[in-house]
């Protein structure tokens, strides 16, 4: 009698163990990404005392947290709960600074092209997931954000070097100043398409044209011996960007991707051009980021040297695919077993740390590996989450849902807008700091491909 109360006092004290998944069942689904997330919110600061609201802890940098709340925003539209809708909905407003176009003050330390292009895009969900509007006063719509984001990011469009693009860092200071790189003009290139697609206004994809136009004439979006398109993560503008770092990031490849398939689905009288070109890149997606039909990160997994962001890519990647099989249907039966193998081994992944749920990194062992961390969570919750894209509808526009009231000069007379003139006061001894920060940033990205060469 005792040794069986015992028993089951132990089994009702244990924790969940892994994660169920049915991956026709969208209950079971959300399920999933509801355990999920609740590792996500072991990470989160903001509802912690001292915590900064829309932050994550430490070592999480202020791009990841604008990642994460991209894929949470995703699972509520996608899943239909409320439950973390407010924990979004400040966090944005947290995080989008004095002047709505995501460039705190506080963040200039670290903050580039790429980590601003990404909270862009996390605001442009909002408009086309008719997330709540704002309602106080003074604070503009999400569309005006997204827009406010794209108006300072393009004004930073640098001709002078490289033939155009923006340059990695926005501050002089930082280093990494001198580098062009993929991801920071994919978001430009992207969130130019999603605001042509959502407002109409063509302006907006002539300028997604241009960034695109840009990207493959530098070299950093490549076609190789397969007709696959290879994208390369960036270049010094010392030599005028031709000696480019041939790394293969999965986010690199997911935002051209999503950018090519906005552009698509947009072009509706004539989508011949934008269908070859999205063709080259779910080309590429599925040559360079799966094996055995499941996605890994190419570059550093097996050898075991992903850093704390790149641990995060494969959540955005996701959420990319995930975006153009909703966008441009005909790809679904390319990428939905892909992610559909990918799911059942992320989740599979999912059996670690004391909860028995922790997520790990490696999707192909059907075991946790060992990892764990936000990336790992937020790219369990976005792989596993893909399988609801073909059960919700494609991202709204302003004709068919979306609400989201817009503003095409927002952010234009922002104190921020023209940092490269503008006379910020920063002490000499933060521009030093800055500079570590960056340059070990800039060491582990170099130091990836000389890596991958010995
Ligand atoms: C909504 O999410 C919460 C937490 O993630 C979960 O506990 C709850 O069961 C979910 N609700 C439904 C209806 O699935
Ligand atoms: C940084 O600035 C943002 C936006 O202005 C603000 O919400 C946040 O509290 C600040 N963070 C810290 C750590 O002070
Ligand atoms: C620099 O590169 C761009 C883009 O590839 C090219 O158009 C331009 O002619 C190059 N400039 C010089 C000085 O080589
Ligand atoms: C498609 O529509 C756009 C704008 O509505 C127009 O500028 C373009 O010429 C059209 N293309 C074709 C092939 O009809
Ligand atoms: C654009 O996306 C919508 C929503 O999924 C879809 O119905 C439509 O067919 C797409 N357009 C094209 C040209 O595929
Ligand atoms: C979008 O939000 C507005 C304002 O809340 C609402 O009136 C409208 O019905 C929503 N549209 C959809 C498709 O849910
Ligand atoms: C389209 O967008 C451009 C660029 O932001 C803006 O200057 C123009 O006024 C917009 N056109 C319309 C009709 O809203
Ligand atoms: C921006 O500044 C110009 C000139 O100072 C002014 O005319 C315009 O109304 C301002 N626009 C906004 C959106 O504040």
């Amino acid at each position: 009698m005792l040794a069986q109360s015992f028993a089951l006092c132990a089994l009702l004290l244990q924790p969940i163990l892994g994660i169920d998944l049915d991956t026709s069942d969208s209950s079971s689904i959300c399920d999933a990404t509801s355990l999920i997330q609740g590792g996500i919110m072991d990470y989160y600061a903001g509802t912690r005392i001292g915590g900064t609201v829309g932050m994550f802890q430490q070592p999480y940098y202020w791009w990841e947290a604008g990642e994460v709340f991209g894929g949470m925003l995703e699972n509520w539209f996608l899943c239909q709960n409320d439950t973390y809708h407010d924990i979004i909905y400040d966090a944005m407003i947290h995080q989008a600074g004095p002047d709505y176009d995501f460039m705190p003050s506080n963040q200039s330390m670290v903050e580039g092209n790429d980590d601003q292009g990404v909270w862009g895009l996390t605001v442009m969900s909002a408009a086309e997931r008719n997330f709540t509007n704002p309602t106080e006063d003074g604070v503009p719509g999400w569309l005006a954000m997204a827009q406010g984001v794209f108006n300072t990011m393009w004004m930073r469009w640098d001709s002078e070097h490289c033939g155009g693009g923006v340059r990695w860092q926005i501050f002089t200071w930082n280093s990494g100043y001198n580098y062009k790189n993929t991801v920071s003009n994919a978001c430009m290139f992207q969130l130019a398409a999603r605001l042509g697609r959502y407002t109409g206004n063509d302006t907006y994809l002539t300028k997604a044209e241009t960034v695109w136009d840009w990207l493959v004439d530098v070299g950093f979006v490549v076609l190789n011996e397969n007709g696959n398109a290879n994208v390369y993560d960036g270049a010094n503008i010392d030599d005028n960007c031709t000696d480019i770092v041939k790394n293969e990031w999965s986010y690199n490849q997911g935002i051209v991707l999503g950018g090519a398939a906005y552009m698509y689905n947009a072009t509706q009288n004539d989508t011949s051009v934008w269908k070859s070109r999205l063709d080259q890149i779910v080309g590429g997606s599925t040559e360079f980021f799966f094996k055995d039909k499941v996605m890994y990160e190419s570059t550093c997994q097996d050898s075991k040297t992903c850093n704390q962001d790149q641990r995060s890519f494969k959540s955005i990647f996701s959420r990319m695919l995930s975006l153009t099989r909703s966008l441009a249907p005909y790809t679904a039966e390319t990428i939905d077993p892909l992610m559909e193998a990918s799911a059942e081994g992320a989740a599979k992944s999912c059996t670690g740390g004391t909860d028995g749920h922790t997520c790990g990194l490696n999707w192909q062992l059907g075991y946790h590996d060992g990892y764990y961390g936000l990336g790992e969570q937020a790219c369990a919750l976005e792989g596993i989450q893909s399988l609801m894209y073909s059960k919700r509808p494609a991202p709204y526009t302003s004709d068919n849902g979306g609400s989201s009231v817009g503003d095409t000069e927002a952010a234009l007379n922002s104190t921020s807008t023209n940092v490269l003139q503008s006379d910020i006061k920063i002490t000499h001894k933060d521009k030093v700091g800055a500079s570590i920060i960056t340059a070990v940033i800039l060491a582990v990205l170099v130091g990836g491909s000389i890596w991958m060469i010995f």
